[in-house]
């Protein structure tokens, strides 16, 4: 039924397709080792075309995309798209009512007054000025890491540091117990899933059930912080639930989705940024010399290797989008990693170079949806590479061998075994 009525609408529309159609398969092991080259071919062929794979309209240049994450007639929420990447995916996840009614109040699905009283509420601890007045407790949770690192004879950086270390971060800041770092981390995980349901459908499962765990602990937690009040964000949510500016389910998928957000892309942010290093030691020499130059390498690092590839929108409305006509309620696929890599914008693109001039990535988006998470991102690597990098100065790994996650949202190492 699904594919009948695709190929109806799809008829309807003036579509490009090229010889490159169906080249552009973000699940082939091609791609996952080297997107670069295949959103190359298909950016300089066409920048927005219909993907057979995602069933979907694929944006990959820097133009476009920028584009479609500022335009107002775009809608996040994913229940309103008809394509086939969504409906497989709604199909076999086979919510409960209570996933679905959690589903409906994430950032991206709430009515825009929600999002706004949302990104409100929680920009005070987002600023700049507050993130780095915790910078020494990143710091402390860093130097724990990396002293238990140091005493191991192997060393992985993903799972014996990037992976905790925004965990213990991220808790702090919520006001839950570092204790419990274990199986907050597992319950983030489990919902990696919903960024790319098309390869994690196995993973579905694990994802519903740790939301019947994750919310109920999300309820206790609220329950304590009533009780007991601390100078934490969760409490200072619950102080905006309570003047109504948000209902409670709202309020506990707003904090499971900040638990989540923010894990698994600064692990990835640390973890491309060390493999970009190893690739290029001149790089790396130049930030060994000068250290003032973290900041702009920070921002280098999240175009060169976007830990998100890729937002998705679905349009209210036919739109034409660089002459080509997309219809309404059919995702839009923006590939953040391909426009940070359009030559058209950066020159030199595969090149990491840490003194790039006007830098203008979109790897944090752009619009009402630009991540609330930069200044925690850029402050948290910040620390976390500085203090690497000190310590371990002489730390070697294989650039050669990368073992790189399949996913055509998000871009991470599964681990990055190196020598201290
Ligand atoms: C290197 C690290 C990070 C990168 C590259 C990144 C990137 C992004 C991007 C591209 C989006 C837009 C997604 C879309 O429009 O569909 C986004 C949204 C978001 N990010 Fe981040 N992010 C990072 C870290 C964080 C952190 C640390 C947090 C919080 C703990 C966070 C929380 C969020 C949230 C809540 C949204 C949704 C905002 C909304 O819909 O209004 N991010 N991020």
């Amino acid at each position: 039924m699904l594919g009948l009525a695709q190929r109806a609408v799809d008829r309807k529309w003036r579509l490009p397709m090229g010889p490159l159609v169906g080249r552009y398969n973000p699940y082939s092991p091609a791609y996952i080792s080297d997107p670069y080259r295949q959103l190359d071919r298909l950016r300089a062929a066409a920048p927005i075309y219909r993907s057979r794979v995602t069933g979907s309209y694929v944006i990959s240049s820097y133009e476009l995309a920028s584009e479609a994450l500022t335009d107002r007639r775009y809608g996040t929420n994913r229940k309103e798209d008809s394509s086939l990447r969504s409906k497989m995916f709604f199909r076999l996840a086979k919510f409960t009512p209570e996933e679905e009614n959690a589903l409906d109040n994430t950032l991206g699905a709430v009515p825009d007054e929600v999002h706004q009283h949302m990104r409100k509420a929680i920009a005070y601890d987002f600023s700049r000025r507050r993130v780095t007045a915790l910078r020494p407790r990143m710091e402390f949770w860093v130097d724990k890491l990396l002293d238990e690192a140091a005493a191991r004879a192997e060393f992985d950086l993903i799972g014996d540091f990037a992976a905790k270390l925004p965990i213990l971060v991220a808790a702090e800041l919520l006001g839950f117990p570092p204790q419990d770092a274990a199986r907050l981390q597992e319950w983030s995980d489990s919902y990696l899933v919903l960024v790319d349901p098309l390869i994690n459908g196995a993973g579905i499962p694990r994802m519903n059930a740790a939301f019947h765990q994750f919310d109920p602990y999300v309820a206790e937690t609220l329950r304590r912080k009533r009780a007991e009040p601390g100078d934490d964000l969760i409490t200072r949510l619950l102080e905006h639930h309570l003047a109504g500016e948000f209902d409670e389910v709202q309020l506990r998928v707003l904090i499971m989705m900040l638990m989540i957000a923010g894990h698994e892309v600064i692990t990835n942010l640390i973890g491309n940024a060390v493999a970009g290093l190893l690739r290029f030691p001149d790089q790396r020499e130049l930030l060994a010399a000068d250290p003032d130059l973290m900041p702009a390498a920070i921002e280098e690092f999240v175009r060169y290797e976007s830990p998100i590839q890729a937002a998705w929108r679905i349009p209210g409305e036919d739109l034409e989008i660089g002459g080509v006509r997309v219809p309404a309620k059919r995702a839009v696929t923006v590939l953040i990693g391909a426009a940070n890599n359009d030559p058209a914008q950066f020159a030199h693109p595969r090149r990491l170079d840490l003194t790039r001039g006007d830098n203008r990535h979109i790897g944090f988006a752009l619009g009402s949806h630009f991540c609330p998470g930069t200044w925690l991102a850029r402050v948290e690597g910040a620390a976390a590479l500085s203090r690497l990098l000190e310590r371990f100065p002489r730390l070697r790994g294989d650039a050669d061998r990368l073992r790189w996650k399949p996913a055509a949202g998000l871009r991470g190492l599964y681990e990055l075994p190196l020598t201290l």
